[in-house]
């Protein structure tokens, strides 16, 4: 109010002065400043007649135009500030949300930190973790009390105990070493025996048509309907005498070959060709019962072999055979 008065009194003066002084034929033309920043007015003062100015009352009407001027002036300002005000407004608004996703990302990037801290302990005490449990069992064989050395050695397992004190020669190293042991224990069972190494087994055979007599090993021959095991008896590790079986215990039987001398039986030890030599004394062959077959790959049979004249089979079997493979 006091600057809408100050305006008043300054346009009146000019005014004033403007009718003293001026006896031009153009209008005379007033600014008002409202403050530097504000804007600036410009109010034309119509031209008056010379002898209206000094009378004073048309002064009184032109300072109410001025007043009413000023009030229009007053409420553009006004106008204009609400709009600022608005403005403001609407700016304070996005600076809140650029704030509040400010303040949301900040907090994210916190949430990760934390993230990465949890993680990170996780990791420290894992670690720790591991290096307790290196250090525990040292402890642990601190306490332990030691047992006296006759203690240790009863508690080691005879399996695997050296052949020390039995008197015994140590085997050739062609079966496992606890096997080895095994058989010095106890007799051999079917588990020992596979068809992937030769195990020494004095089975029992029918030695009626035979040149060899010395070790012997056995095998698994599962590839076949019968003949499960089979049995080998050595005259060198290149030459010997080969038997089948149902089982361990049973007798082991000869093999008969329908056509040749039984060149094709090599195929028991696993050689993938004939038998490289052979006994070719075969027509004597006592009569007997045994396996037979005709041809390599063939499944075998069981039944009467050997025999001449009346009992002849034409199922013949060697004494010997070489199948280009050494055993053990
Ligand atoms: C204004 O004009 C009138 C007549 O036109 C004259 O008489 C008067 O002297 C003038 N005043 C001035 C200040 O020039
Ligand atoms: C003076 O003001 C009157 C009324 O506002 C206007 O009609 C006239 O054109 C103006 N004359 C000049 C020379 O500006
Ligand atoms: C088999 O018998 C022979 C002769 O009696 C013997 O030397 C050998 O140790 C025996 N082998 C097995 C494994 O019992």
């Amino acid at each position: 109010m006091a600057l809408k008065l100050f305006f008043v009194l300054i346009c009146s003066v000019v005014s004033v002065a403007w009718c003293a002084t001026s006896n031009s034929t153009s209008n005379a033309t007033v600014h008002v400043w409202r403050g530097l920043e504000q804007c600036a007015y410009t109010i034309a003062i119509p031209k008056t007649d010379p002898e209206v100015c000094p009378g004073g009352r048309d002064t009184v009407v032109f300072l109410q135009d001025l007043k009413a001027t000023v009030d229009d002036l007053s409420l553009k300002l006004e106008n204009v500030k609400a709009k600022l005000g608005s403005l403001e407004q609407t700016i304070k608004d996005d600076q809140l949300n650029v704030f509040s996703t400010l303040t949301k990302v900040l907090m994210q990037e916190q949430e990760r930190r934390q993230q990465i801290q949890l993680l990170k302990e996780e990791v420290e005490s894992l670690k720790q973790s591991s290096t307790t449990s290196v250090v525990e069992p040292k402890s642990e064989q601190v306490i332990r009390p030691t047992l006296p050395t006759t203690d240790t050695e009863r508690i080691v397992p005879s399996m695997f105990s050296t052949t020390e004190g039995t008197g015994e020669e140590e085997l050739p190293p062609t079966n496992p070493p606890w096997l080895n042991d095994e058989l010095t224990e106890r007799p051999v069972t079917e588990a020992f025996v596979t068809d992937i190494w030769w195990t020494e087994y004095n089975f029992t055979y029918e030695d009626n048509w035979n040149a060899c007599h010395g070790k012997q090993y056995v095998k698994l021959n599962n590839h076949w309907n019968i003949g499960k095991y089979v049995g080998v008896v050595l005259c060198s590790p290149t030459r010997y005498k080969i038997f089948l079986s149902e089982k361990l215990g049973d007798m082991f039987r000869n093999i008969a070959d329908l056509y040749g001398a039984g060149e094709d039986h090599c195929q028991f030890l696993g050689a993938y060709d004939d038998a490289t030599d052979i006994d070719h004394d075969v027509w004597d062959s006592p009569s007997t019962e045994g396996y037979y077959r005709g041809d390599y790959g063939e499944d075998l049979q069981y039944g009467r072999i050997g025999g001449q004249g009346d009992d002849w089979t034409g199922r013949k079997y060697p004494k010997w055979y070489e199948c280009g493979v050494s055993i053990p």
